[in-house]
């Protein structure tokens, strides 16, 4: 793909995202888009979710024919094209009004992620990264923690019914036990802005999908931090562990979570 056609996917995919952020937004406001449907064990979806995907998908298909993968409604996973969405990231946040939760749009080339755009509507954060182009949150570049923070250490452990909980309480318990601060906010893409910000050090989870992770693992890389080869194997179709931190924080992740990046 010529670095014009690619830059014509990013400005495109930027607006989209905005317009996606903003039409949940507005959603939220009236009831019926908050009807849910239960998917699993603390796992929804709702009319505002099919909605966005929707419109992410005819919009995409209809400007560059790309194959579009969707938490909601599926789609391929093998493409040289391939967007990854996650409507919205954070389904229970959104439910309750809490503000953490995001539209999040990924663009791989030959499996490897080119563009991510996270839009924290919500919140009025747009994060965007293009590969080898640095990361952003409303225009101003994005660096991950220094070491200055190693003294202490916040990471974020996400967790979901598809592995058992006292696997997640197990990771709670070493990490904090050594002396690494947790947290837990219900969106793993903004929990991954977020360690490309320098707001958290670090992001982990036993299973994750691809659509929550597909723009945050860029924003990570291009704001210096560390992530695990998410894609490798079967990660787009099946999802995978992820593990997201600044460098330092590497030796000691690895070692407590006895995880190879
Ligand atoms: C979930 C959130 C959560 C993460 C789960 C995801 P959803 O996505 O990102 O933080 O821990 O693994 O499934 O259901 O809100 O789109």
């Amino acid at each position: 793909m010529t670095p014009a056609c690619l830059a014509r996917r990013a400005i495109f995919a930027e607006a989209l995202v905005r317009e996606a952020g903003d039409m949940a937004l507005q959603m939220r406001r009236v009831p019926e888009s908050l009807a849910v449907e239960t998917k699993g064990v603390r796992d929804f979806v709702t009319a505002a979710d099919k909605a966005v995907e929707a419109l992410i998908v005819t919009r995409i298909t209809r400007a560059f024919g790309d194959a579009v993968l969707g938490e909601e409604l599926g789609g391929a996973v093998d493409a040289e094209t391939l967007w990854i969405v996650d409507p919205i990231d954070g389904t229970y946040n959104y439910l309750h009004g809490n503000p953490r939760w995001c539209v999040s749009l990924g663009f791989l080339l030959d499996g490897r992620p080119e563009l991510g755009f996270i839009n924290a509507a919500q919140r009025d954060a747009m994060y965007t990264s293009q590969r080898g182009h640095g990361a952003f949150r409303n225009g101003q570049r994005l660096a991950v923690s220094g070491a200055a923070m190693s003294a202490a250490p916040l990471v974020e452990v996400g967790v979901s019914s598809r592995k058992p909980l006292d696997d997640y309480l197990g990771t709670v318990k070493r990490l904090m036990s050594a002396n690494v601060e947790t947290r837990r906010c219900g969106s793993g893409a903004l929990g991954l802005a977020q360690v490309a910000t320098g707001e958290i050090d670090g992001y982990f989870e036993r299973h994750i999908n691809a659509w929550d992770v597909a723009a945050g693992l860029l924003l990570v890389t291009e704001a210096g931090g560390c992530v695990n080869d998410f894609f490798a194997g079967d990660g787009i179709r099946n999802g995978n562990p992820v593990l997201a931190c600044a460098p330092w924080l590497v030796s000691q992740m690895t070692a407590i979570l006895e995880f190879d990046l």
